[in-house]
Order: C-alpha cells, then structure tokens, then sequence
C-alpha cells in the first residue's frame, strides 16, 4: 500500500469500524470515517471524521454535498445492527423489524450507491458489511435468523451494483469479519478487533484491481453464498 490512498468508512464510531479506520491509518492511507455522534475517542489522530446516520436521507444527502470533487480508493459500508435478541420474527415488532432491514439491507445499499460516483475507476473498492450468518450455505442451521435475514438482504442488493461497478472496472465486496469481541459479538468472540481488521485491511490489499463481486472473510477466504 501506498501512503496515497484514500478510504471512507461508513458506520466507524466504534468495534470493526473504528478498528478498520485505525488499521488502514497506521498502513499509511488517508482516512476519513463516520459516526453518529461525536469523533470516537481512541482514533487514529491522522482520521478525519464527519457525521453520518445511513437510515436518514437528508443526511446522506448532504454528506455526499460535502465530499464533493473528493475520489476514495476505498469505500467500506460497515454500519450494521442485531436487532432483537430473541431473534423471532413472530415476537419483534414492525417496527423492529423494519428498522432492522432499514439499516442492515435498504440504507447501506442505498449509501453505496449514492456514494460510487466518489470511487475510483478501475483500482477501487466497494465494500459492504454483510457475515457468513447470511448465507444459506455457510449458516444451514439458520443461527440468528431476523438479523441473519437482514444480511441475505443485504448481499442481493449488494449484487445489483455489480453491472455499474463492471461499467468502471472497480471491485465489490460483501466481507464477513469473523465473530469479533465488540458490543455486537460479545465478549466470547474468537477474535480480536485487531486480528478480525489486520485481515480486513489485507483482503482490501488482495482484491484491488480484480474486480467482479466476491464474498470475502477476513482471513482471506472465499465464503459461499
Ligand atoms: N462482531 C461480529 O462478530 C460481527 C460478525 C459478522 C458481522 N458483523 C458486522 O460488522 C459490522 C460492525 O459490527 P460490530 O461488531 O463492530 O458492531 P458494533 O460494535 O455494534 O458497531 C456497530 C457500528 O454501526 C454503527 N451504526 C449502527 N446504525 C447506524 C446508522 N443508522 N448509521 C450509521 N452508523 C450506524 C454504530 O454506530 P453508533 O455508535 O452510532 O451506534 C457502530 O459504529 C456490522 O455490520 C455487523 O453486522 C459483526
């Protein structure tokens, strides 16, 4: 990598956001991350930070106003949710299960969109949040179905990028980051935020240039859909 290149990284005030904003700061690349609220203590001093709630349009808006003229090599949807524990569509609420789809699904795919005409041709990456859970495949079982629904949502919206990502030669990721120790993942969580990002950070290394849509885990390998 060299000390040029340019992230943006979506949903990064805390977890594998803000362990993503870090990791790519120390390898030398300029980085600019969101939150919700206030810059996160504990960043990379070098990270630049503005404020960015995907569910909300106005904002999303006048956050692609504000980087106008500005190109990334590197566009990463992280923002995510659980949604309610129980994780039984016939118990959460619509109201739950709507916001849950609103920020796992609509809002990420909708940011992305929104934000393409920003990435660079040909070398850059668009890649979005999603884990293995989505996957038929990977999570036969069905482990957390309503967020994991939310993440097979996710990947076939993702999908439809494809043809306008082809068009410009960029490269599109679903990346699933391993069970991570994060509010999310919990404190039994296999990995560290380090050693869930240091691989993040290296697939990104990896996939530049080799476009196509690929789903990807930290570790490097492909998982199926
Ligand atoms: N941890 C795991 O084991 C694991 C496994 C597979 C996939 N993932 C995925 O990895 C991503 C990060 O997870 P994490 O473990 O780091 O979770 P986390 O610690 O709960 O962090 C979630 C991040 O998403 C942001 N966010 C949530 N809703 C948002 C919205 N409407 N607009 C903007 N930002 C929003 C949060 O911001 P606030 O601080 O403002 O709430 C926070 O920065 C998620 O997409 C998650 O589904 C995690």
């Amino acid at each position: 990598m060299t000390d040029s290149k340019k992230a943006l990284i979506i949903g990064a005030s805390r977890g594998i956001g803000l362990g993503v904003v870090n990791v790519l700061a120390e390898r030398g690349w300029q980085v600019t991350g969101t939150t919700r609220n206030a810059a996160p203590a504990g960043s990379a001093g070098s990270a630049e930070w503005l404020k960015l709630d995907i569910n909300k349009a106005d904002e999303r808006a006048s956050f692609k106003d504000a980087l106008s003229g500005r190109q990334f090599d590197l566009i990463f949807v992280n923002a995510g949710a659980f949604g309610p524990e129980h994780q039984d569509a016939s118990l959460a609420s619509d109201e739950e299960l709507i916001q849950l789809f609103m920020t796992n699904a609509f809002s990420p795919v909708r940011s992305a969109r929104e934000l393409l005409p920003l990435l660079a041709p040909k070398t850059g990456i668009m890649a979005l949040m999603t884990s293995e859970l989505s996957s038929l495949n990977e999570n036969p079982s069905c482990t957390y179905p309503v967020y994991s629904a939310s993440k097979a949502a996710l990947n076939m919206l993702t999908r439809a990028l494809k043809e306008t990502t082809d068009q410009h030669g960029q490269t599109l990721l679903s990346i699933h980051p391993g069970w991570v120790q994060t509010d999310m993942g919990g404190e039994n969580a296999t990995l560290t935020i380090a050693e869930s990002t240091q691989g993040i950070a290296d697939v990104f290394a990896a996939w530049r240039g080799k476009g196509g849509h690929h789903f990807v885990e930290y570790s490097g390998r492909e998982l199926r859909w």
